[in-house]
This record gives C-alpha cells, sequence and structure tokens, in this order.
C-alpha cells in the first residue's frame, strides 16, 4: 500500500487551485440517472469515489465519456463530463459496489422514480458512526415507495402510476437523505415539500441543476424545499462548485505550518463559518477576486472553541484538520463533535505525534504544544487523513503516513499542490 512521506516544518506559499466538490459531484453524476438525455457536469474531480462511482452508474446502463471519449472503466475522470441513461439496464446496486462509497446509496431515488422499483444495497463508506440510511427510507416511503429489507438489500417498490409528491418532515438534518429525496421528488407526480432540508451548498448545487433539467424547485438554500415534480426531466450543462471542504483543509494547512497562499477559486460564502474560526485563532483571510488569500507569518495560533453542526455551521469534515492545527495553538482549545459519534480516530494518531488531546464523551480538549515531531501513522478515514497530512507538514523531522488510500477518495493531486507551495512530501509506491 501506497504511503505518503514529509518532512516537516515548512511554510506553505505559493498558489493551490481548488477542484470541484467532491461531495457535489457525486449527487450530481447520480442525477444523470434521471433522464434518457446527457448531462454535462463540468469540474468535476479527478478522484476515486468519482471514478468508482462512474463505475457503478455504467453497470445501471449510463454512459460515461470524458469529452466525448468513452472512459474506460477506472480510467481518468476529465473535467468535464458526459453521463447518458438512455436506458436503465440494471435497477440493482451490488452489495460490492454500494459497500465501497456510502453515497452510492442515493441511486435509490432516482432508480425507484424513473423505473418504478430498485433494489440497494445497504452502504458501507469511511467508518465514522453507525450512519443509519432510516430517513432515507421514511422520506421515499412517504412518496408512496413501498420497501422491504432483504439479504442486506433495500427493495423498493414505486405504486401503480408512480411516485406521488407529499410533505416530508426530516426529524434532523440529512445531506445524503436530502438528496435521495429532492431527486426522487423531482420525478415525482405533484407537489413535494421537505421540511428540515440539509442547507449544504451541495443541495443547492444539486437542486440548481435539477433546475436546469426541468424541474420546479423552489427555496432552494433554505430548509424548507418545495418541488414540482415533472413528467420528463431533460440533459442539462452544470459546473460543479468549487470545494469548500478541500479549501478549508488547505486553509488550515497554511494557518498551522504558516507561510502565505492563494487559494484560486475557492468561495468565501460556502465556508463563512471555518474562516470567522480561524480569523479568530489569528490567521488573516483576504477574499480577493481569484479566491482566498491565506496568511501567517510568525504571529501564534489562539485556542478556539468550535462545536460540529449543520451548514451553515462548522462542518465535521473539517474537524480533524481544525484539530491538528488546535495541536499547535497557544493554549486549551475544546471541539464538539455533534454529528458522526465515532470521528475521533485521528486523535490517537496525532498523539504520536506529540499532540497533547483528551476526549470526554463527544468532546476534544486539546492542549496545544510547542511543538509535533514527525512519526509513523496510519490514516483510518478520509478526512482524519488529511488531518495528519496537516500535522505532518507542522512536525519537525519525518512523518510516514500509512493506509493513504483513504486521501485519493477526496483529495486531487494532494502531494503535488502542497510540494508546489514548497511542501516536502512525496508518494511512496508500495
Ligand atoms: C454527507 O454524508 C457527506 N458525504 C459527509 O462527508 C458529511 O460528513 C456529512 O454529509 C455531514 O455533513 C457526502 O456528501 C458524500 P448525513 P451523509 O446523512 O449524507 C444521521 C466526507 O468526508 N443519519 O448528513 O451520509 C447520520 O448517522 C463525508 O466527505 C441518520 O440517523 O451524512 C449522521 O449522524 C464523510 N439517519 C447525521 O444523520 C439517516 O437516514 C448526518 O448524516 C441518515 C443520516
Amino acid at each position: 500500500m501506497d504511503q505518503i512521506r514529509i518532512q516537516g516544518g515548512r511554510p506553505l506559499n505559493g498558489t493551490i487551485p481548488i477542484s470541484g466538490a467532491k461531495n457535489a459531484a457525486l449527487p450530481l453524476m447520480i442525477a444523470s440517472l434521471l433522464t434518457s438525455d446527457t448531462l454535462t457536469l463540468k469540474n468535476v474531480p479527478n478522484l476515486a469515489d468519482t471514478n468508482l462511482l462512474a463505475r457503478i452508474l455504467r453497470n445501471h446502463g449510463v454512459d460515461c465519456a470524458v469529452d466525448g471519449k468513452r472512459a474506460n472503466n477506472g480510467g481518468h475522470i476529465g473535467e468535464t463530463f458526459h453521463l447518458t441513461a438512455r436506458d436503465i439496464v440494471d435497477a440493482r446496486a451490488p452489495y460490492d459496489m454500494v459497500r465501497r462509497m456510502r453515497a452510492s446509496f442515493w441511486v435509490l431515488g432516482p432508480l425507484l422514480a424513473r423505473q418504478g422499483e430498485a433494489t440497494v444495497s445497504l452502504p458501507g463508506g469511511c467508518a465514522i458512526g453507525t450512519r443509519p440510511v432510516d430517513l432515507h427510507l421514511m422520506g421515499l416511503e412517504k412518496l408512496g415507495a413501498e420497501m422491504e429489507l432483504s439479504g442486506g438489500y433495500v427493495v423498493a417498490k414505486a405504486p401503480k402510476g408512480g411516485l406521488r409528491g407529499a410533505k416530508i418532515e426530516f426529524p434532523m438534518v440529512s445531506v445524503g437523505a436530502t438528496h435521495n429525496v429532492l431527486m426522487a421528488a423531482a420525478l415525482a407526480k405533484g407537489e413535494t415539500v421537505i421540511e428540515n432540508a440539509a442547507r449544504e451548498p451541495e443541495v443547492g448545487d444539486l437542486a440548481s441543476c435539477l433546475v436546469k433539467m426541468g424541474a420546479q424547485i423552489e427555496g432552494i438554500g433554505t430548509s424548507t424545499l418545495h418541488i414540482q415534480g415533472a413528467d420528463y426531466l431533460e440533459g442539462a450543462v452544470h459546473t460543479v462548485l468549487p470545494d469548500r471542504i478541500e479549501t478549508g483543509t488547505y486553509a488550515m494547512a497554511v494557518a498551522a505550518a504558516g507561510g502565505d497562499v492563494l487559494l484560486e477559486g475557492a468561495r468565501a460564502d460556502l465556508l463563512e463559518t471555518p474562516i470567522s474560526v480561524l480569523r479568530e485563532a489569528g490567521i488573516q483571510i483576504i477574499e480577493t477576486n481569484r479566491g482566498l488569500q491565506i496568511s501567517r507569518n510568525g504571529a501564534g495560533i489562539s485556542p478556539v472553541s468550535v462545536e460540529t453542526e449543520p451548514f451553515p455551521g462548522f462542518p465535521t469534515d473539517l474537524q480533524a484538520q481544525l484539530m491538528a492545527f488546535m495541536a499547535v495553538s497557544s493554549g486549551e482549545s475544546k471541539i464538539r463533535e455533534t454529528i458522526f459519534e465515532n470521528r475521533f480516530m485521528h486523535v490517537q494518531e496525532l498523539a504520536r505525534l506529540g499532540a497533547d488531546i483528551k476526549i470526554h464523551g463527544d468532546t476534544a480538549y486539546i492542549h496545544g504544544v510547542d511543538e509535533l515531531r514527525g512519526a509513523e501513522v496510519m490514516a483510518t478515514d478520509l478526512r482524519a487523513s488529511v488531518s495528519l497530512v496537516i500535522a505532518g507538514l507542522i512536525a519537525q523531522g519525518e512523518t510516514t503516513i500509512n493506509r493513504v488510500y483513504h486521501l485519493d477518495r477526496g483529495f486531487e493531486r494532494l502531494e503535488e499542490k502542497l510540494s508546489e507551495c514548497g511542501a516536502e512530501i512525496e508518494r511512496i509506491q508500495a
């Protein structure tokens, strides 16, 4: 298995281009199941997850081409992706594929809406908590679907005449359940109202694309979505929004390592809470017409206290990165994780590098230390892995990160982007 090796202690200076958002690209790719026309997506990041999803969609009969060329299985995903689901050839999403990426469970709503039936394996994904799918099932049942669990699969059938619009009130905010139900509602008969919908920008990106495809959706960006289902959705051309988690990750890397970096293409409106947290910690952030300029030159790092929350709160997907940064603050910081119950697996790895962190229930107490020291560590999930990269960048000496395949799920050209800014980071191919 590949490793990443970092010689820490160097500041970052230069420009990092921000890729398209993984968590927007995935549901947008899945939306191609809703139409027999071509959905063209620009700015799709080339990641293990987008490649895997292309394979899963091909299995359902989606023709996936890059800039007019047919993409090979597992091949490179370019900037522009053309997805055409002329016919759904298979409405079954097998265990072997869905277990590897939780987002692939979101094919359930679109397949059900378009084909009237779907059989989808219960999902896997990063090991950050139990992560049930009850809200997805509840929402689709409200649209009239009949669900049965059989042998680890959800077997779903739409009523005769197709799914029907309904009022759905989610008891808690779920990004995935909102995506799943939103896509199904776009092809259901009549109006669907989703209350307590996720307001994450990636949901807004999906909704905007569905509007281009012919759906009528009001309330985009709010917690109440009104969707008028269409009989038929058309193809569209849509550009994936910039990745706010990648942006926040590199902002924290610069904050931790010091230096001055332009995050090219980054949008401040997608990251208001993380930006204010970084400013509170003493980091300079300037919005320019090219992106966000992040700098810390010599100044100390003030401790902060943060709780993860659904958007627009502080994202759980930046919690581990903030913790690596706070490991070298000048005092005591506190980070409470409220979204996932098992998302502190990076703590024991950060401790190997000399971080002083104690966990009590859902809260991590971080006592800032003067310096971290390089060591061998292990990546456990996507965001935890990148927190180890940040820690490696600040640690004195050499850090080796094992199991880096997690990183490849969500960070495009990570070593290249960081080394172009002066980091000494390399991938050791096993
Ligand atoms: C999405 O996951 C993201 N994944 C996650 O990013 C992100 O951490 C998460 O939203 C929260 O922002 C993608 O977009 C591909 P949820 P999702 O449904 O949709 C509970 C990353 O690193 N819940 O909003 O799976 C659930 O257990 C990934 O890129 C139920 O109880 O998250 C959790 O506690 C990791 N029942 C909370 O809701 C359900 O039916 C929020 O989960 C669904 C969810």
